[in-house]
């Protein structure tokens, strides 16, 4: 008998038929979410799921889904999977890392750009027809060449970031869990500083680690008060690693320059007053939003299920530790 499985969002046709044609596959064609009633009713009798950031796959889920043997989030981040739990149940979790990693960081600099140009600002002023006529002083923004770019993360993404900033002259100080070695270090012309020092110095401060514990609100009103009063906060990794709220008081009161977000601490809903402020450019979630790289993303997650449900060791596997009592 064919295997059953849940894919939780619409991928790309082909993806869906060659998972149909192994598993017998329900799959969400619509474009939103499951809420927790249809999760958990729908992954109770499911071999495997395929799972997106939405989906919030926690102890009571997982407690439902008794046959569940793999979980295969489409993502690099897998916050929304409680992976202890699924650890001590005996499933393995995997993600989709390196294939949105240009995607997301061409994104993140998008926002530099667009924060610092102010390109939403002049688009609303043009479509208005209030672009009357040219003057030296008409809507000036603040240069991206030459200036020091903080990248908070040097992971896979952060390290694509550092290098598309190189092309625009950008002194680099980042911060991270480890320093990244020398050679590489050297190649990015990236200077490891500790918090403060990246905050206080930095004109653009872009975020780039995965959300935990440790980095819940790492940018919150002590942080935003170190920067620079015309520096930019670039948000394309998690919305709660941002305080939201304190945020919100620093555009208004104008203590910072701007701010470019694609990700919300309480995602999709955005903190009352933040829409309302120009000093802010605001996108749904799109880091890893191109045809390709969703593709690419789509392929991974499916091959990282297929592998998985077939009693081997998931290629990009999240916990390792699954594997001494693994539900088969
Ligand atoms: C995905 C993301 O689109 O990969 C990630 O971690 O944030 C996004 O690029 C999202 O996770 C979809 O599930």
């Amino acid at each position: 008998m064919k295997k059953r499985i849940l894919v939780t969002g619409r991928l790309p046709g082909k993806i869906i038929t060659s998972l149909s044609k192994r598993f017998q596959a329900e799959i969400n064609m619509e474009d939103r979410p499951f809420n927790r009633q249809k999760l958990l009713h729908r992954i109770k009798d499911k071999d495997g799921l395929l799972s997106m950031i939405t989906d919030d796959v926690n102890e009571e889920v997982l407690s439902k889904a008794n046959q569940l043997k793999m979980i295969a989030q489409f993502g690099v981040g897998y916050n929304n999977i409680d992976v202890l739990a699924a650890t001590k149940l005996g499933i393995p979790v995997s993600n989709t890392p390196g294939v949105l990693t240009d995607a997301t960081a061409e994104l993140a600099f998008a926002l530099i750009l667009a924060i610092s140009r102010r390109l939403v600002e002049g688009d609303r002023m043009t479509r208005e027809g209030r672009f009357r006529w040219w003057a030296p002083m008409l809507f000036l923004g603040s240069e991206v060449t030459g200036k020091t770019l903080g990248v908070i993360g040097m992971g896979k993404i952060g390290k694509a970031v550092a290098q598309r900033a190189n092309c625009f002259n950008m002194p680099i100080l980042y911060h991270n869990r480890a320093r990244i070695n020398v050679s590489e270090e050297t190649e990015l012309m990236a200077k490891y500083v500790d918090m403060k020092t990246l905050l206080s110095r930095s004109d653009f401060i872009s975020l780039h680690v995965p959300l935990s514990d440790e980095t819940r609100h790492l940018i919150g009103s002590r942080e935003l008060s170190l920067m620079k009063p015309t520096a930019y906060l670039i948000n394309t990794s998690r919305g709660p690693v941002v305080d939201e709220k304190a945020l919100l008081q620093a555009l208004r009161k104008k203590k910072i320059g701007g701010a470019g977000l694609d990700v919300y601490e309480n995602e999709p809903a955005l903190t009352p007053g933040l829409a309302e402020l120009d000093n802010v450019v605001l996108l749904p979630h799109v880091g890893s939003g191109t045809l390709e790289t969703r593709f690419r993303m789509a392929a991974m997650a499916a091959g990282n299920l297929i592998t998985g449900l077939n009693g081997k060791v998931p290629p990009n596997l999240v916990n390792p530790d699954v594997l001494s009592h693994q539900r088969l």
